[in-house]
């Protein structure tokens, strides 16, 4: 333990003001996966997160809610913290900054500002947002608005201490020019150093008086510290800074402080400069992270069941919540959450390509060798190779990504893995291979090379999904041995012990139905009674002509098409329905078809579903296409030349 590499991480600590939106679960669910990767991939790991209490914000909406602010926010803790126990953030401590081994330090740190000559007392007249707790000068607003998040404004008029924010300036615009890990991503930098930094930076407000839920200033107990530097305070006070032996001198500074980029100037300006007062070193990187946006704009918590994370964890598994935002949101950009977009990620990537990966292999290990792990004695080194190469070489590719916080990168690697495995199914054929009693050391083979890759996947997914593995080891037959499970264990191709016992098991995702979910999700009425079939008919599985019939199927001319951006499995094609005007579908062929192949054939068409939207590009109706057990797809279309538009009954 003690020669292992040391690792700290923290999240920013949420103010217990609301219930937290999935927006804000983003954050510390990328925490919780560089966390867990770190531990895997042998650090010593601290992961902090917590709740930042204090202020007018929290004790204004105490008020709003008539109760008193201890209780008020402690019911909205208790949320929180059983929010990260559903989404499984594997967090090694929580503060609260209502806590004396908090507050304690906090005072003390401000004396030692006031007595070392950083801190002194004036008055402060001017503006304060009180939502994001900043102070704001007149050029710095827009409109009269706060500039960071556009609302009113107030202005305050009282005694205050003030923090000589100039002494460190300069010393601080040289580390960020020396350090260019210092602010990540890059692009942030400059905005600090341009908007902030060489303007000159002001005294900056570090007390207030106009209400008193925060840590009095000890020496001047009207006062109360201003909740930025408590809060910032956070992240050393629960290594237990200043005393002898404690988690501070192990893990300070810490390696990356994850936040958003909205308190990006708190983190890189405030933040550093406190820490220069202290003598303390300043983190390794402050990585500013990308929002997670609506379509329709910011997330708020008023938006409804569609947003609140325990719903969604608990309707659809935390793995799936989890890879979503880690997958959705780029390397530091921002990102859209729509529920088509969370199922559309669920149904192709969850349930389609690592769900069917699993379920194909096993089914064909207990159809073939009844559950026994076949000895590989037939390795074909040119249908082989590809496979074994790329399993071996994930592993690395994915811990690069991850230094550079590349989350969404990383499990873009890990999908090439399970995306060959498919493919190395599709090209072996090993149903064709089981009919010729000749070929089954080859049939043994190519199971055995699939099960060692399913292997590979399982061990490198646990940062980011950590459940789904668990039903992995179970299916193929490794539950108890963690060597195997280790990321060590992927040094090399062929782990798997022959002989193992394998067992299909239950689907890893189940595949959802886009449109129930959404009528679901957002509270729309159900399907006209009309639209259901009758009890017994339902019972039998059958319906009858009329409710056949309520199906527009047509055939449609194929009159362009193209793949959708940042999508593999889709294409955007124009089809003539014989309306005069064409329409736009989406359709999830884009492996089985190429846009060329497609032009001029005529497909049948259900012409009267409800539009939707496939990654943001509508879709008015639907091509169908046969898919049998392997996944092979071939679209249905009509034996002789009809007109579009042509009725299908
Ligand atoms: N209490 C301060 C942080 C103090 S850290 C010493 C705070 N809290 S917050 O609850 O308002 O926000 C916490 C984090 O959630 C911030 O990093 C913020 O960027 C992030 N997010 C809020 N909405 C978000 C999205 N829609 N998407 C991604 N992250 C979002 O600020």
């Amino acid at each position: 333990m003690a020669d292992k590499k040391s690792f700290y991480i923290t999240t920013p600590i949420y103010y217990p003001s609301n219930r937290l939106h999935v927006g804000n679960s983003y954050t510390t669910v990328a925490a919780d996966a560089m966390a867990r990767f770190k531990r895997l991939t042998g650090y010593r790991v601290w992961f902090l997160t917590g709740t930042d209490e204090h202020g007018q914000k929290i004790q204004r909406q105490a008020e709003a809610a008539g109760k008193p602010t201890a209780e008020f926010v402690d019911e909205i803790v208790d949320w929180i913290k059983e929010l990260w126990e559903e989404l499984d953030i594997c967090y090694d401590d929580f503060i609260r900054t209502s806590e004396p081994r908090h507050t304690e330090k906090v005072a003390r740190m401000f004396t030692r500002f006031y007595e070392q000559g950083d801190i002194y007392k004036g008055k402060y007249e001017g503006w304060y947002c009180t939502p994001c707790e900043a102070y704001w000068t007149e050029r710095q607003m827009d409109e009269g608005n706060c500039p960071d998040c556009g609302r009113k404004v107030e202005l305050i008029d009282e005694e205050a201490y003030f923090f000589r924010m100039s002494r460190y300036a300069q010393a601080l615009i040289d580390h960020i020019e020396a350090n260019p890990e210092f602010i990540l991503p890059p692009s942030r930098k400059n905005e600090m150093i341009n908007n902030f930094l060489k303007p000159g930076l002001e005294d900056l407000c570090v007390s207030r008086t106009s209400f008193d839920w925060g840590i009095p200033v000890p020496f001047d107990p009207d006062h109360v510290i201003y909740v930025w530097l408590d809060a910032l305070s956070n992240y050393i006070t629960a290594l237990g800074y200043g005393e002898e032996g404690s988690l501070h001198e192990v893990f300070w500074p810490a390696d990356v402080q994850l936040i958003g980029k909205d308190i990006l100037r708190f983190h890189t300006i405030y933040w550093p400069i406190f820490l220069m007062a202290l003598g303390e070193p300043l983190p390794k990187t402050v990585f500013g992270h990308g929002w997670l946006m609506l379509e329709e704009g910011k997330m708020s918590k008023s938006k409804g069941n569609a947003i609140d994370p325990r719903v969604l964890a608990e309707r659809y598994s935390s793995d799936a919540l989890r890879y979503f935002l880690l997958r959705e949101i780029p390397f530091g950009q921002d990102g859209i959450f729509s529920l088509e977009s969370f199922i559309t990620r669920i149904n192709n990537d969850l349930a389609n390509d690592l769900g069917n990966l699993v379920s194909r292999t096993l089914t064909m290990a207990e159809r073939y060798f009844d559950g026994v792990l076949p000895e590989p004695t037939a390795y074909d080194e040119r249908a082989d190779e590809d496979l074994r190469s790329t399993a071996l070489q994930i592993p690395d590719a994915v811990e690069s990504e991850m230094e550079q916080m590349k989350i969404s990168d990383a499990l873009t690697e890990i999908w090439l893995l399970v995306r060959s495995s498919n493919k190395y199914i599709d090209d072996n054929m090993p149903w064709n291979l089981a009919k010729d009693p000749e070929k089954r050391d080859r049939l043994g083979t190519v199971i055995y090379n699939l099960i060692e890759s399913i292997r590979f996947v399982a061990v490198i997914i646990q940062p980011f999904i950590p459940r789904t593995p668990d039903s992995i080891w179970e299916q193929i037959g490794i539950k108890d041995d963690p060597e195997l499970q280790s990321w060590a264990s992927l040094g090399k191709w062929g782990a798997m012990k022959p002989g193992t016992t394998v067992k299909r098991g239950d689907d890893l995702f189940p595949r959802l139905n886009m449109q129930a979910e959404i009528r679901e999700m957002r509270g729309d009425p159900p399907v006209e009674e009309t639209n259901v079939p009758e009890k017994e008919e339902e019972q039998e599985g059958l319906i009858n002509l009329e409710y056949f019939q309520k199906v527009d199927l047509r055939v449609a001319k194929v009159i362009s098409a193209e793949s959708v951006p940042k999508s593999d499995k889709l294409l955007k094609i124009e089809v003539n329905v014989g309306e005069g005007k064409n329409r736009q579908v989406v359709a999830g062929i884009a492996k089985h078809y190429k846009p060329e192949e497609l032009v001029d054939q005529s497909v049948l068409f259900v012409a009267n579903l409800k539009p939707a939207k496939l990654r943001g590009v509508l879709s008015q109706g639907m091509i169908l296409a046969a898919t049998d057990q392997d996944g092979k797809l071939a679209l249905s279309t009509v034996d002789q030349d009809l007109p579009p538009g042509s009725r299908v009954s």
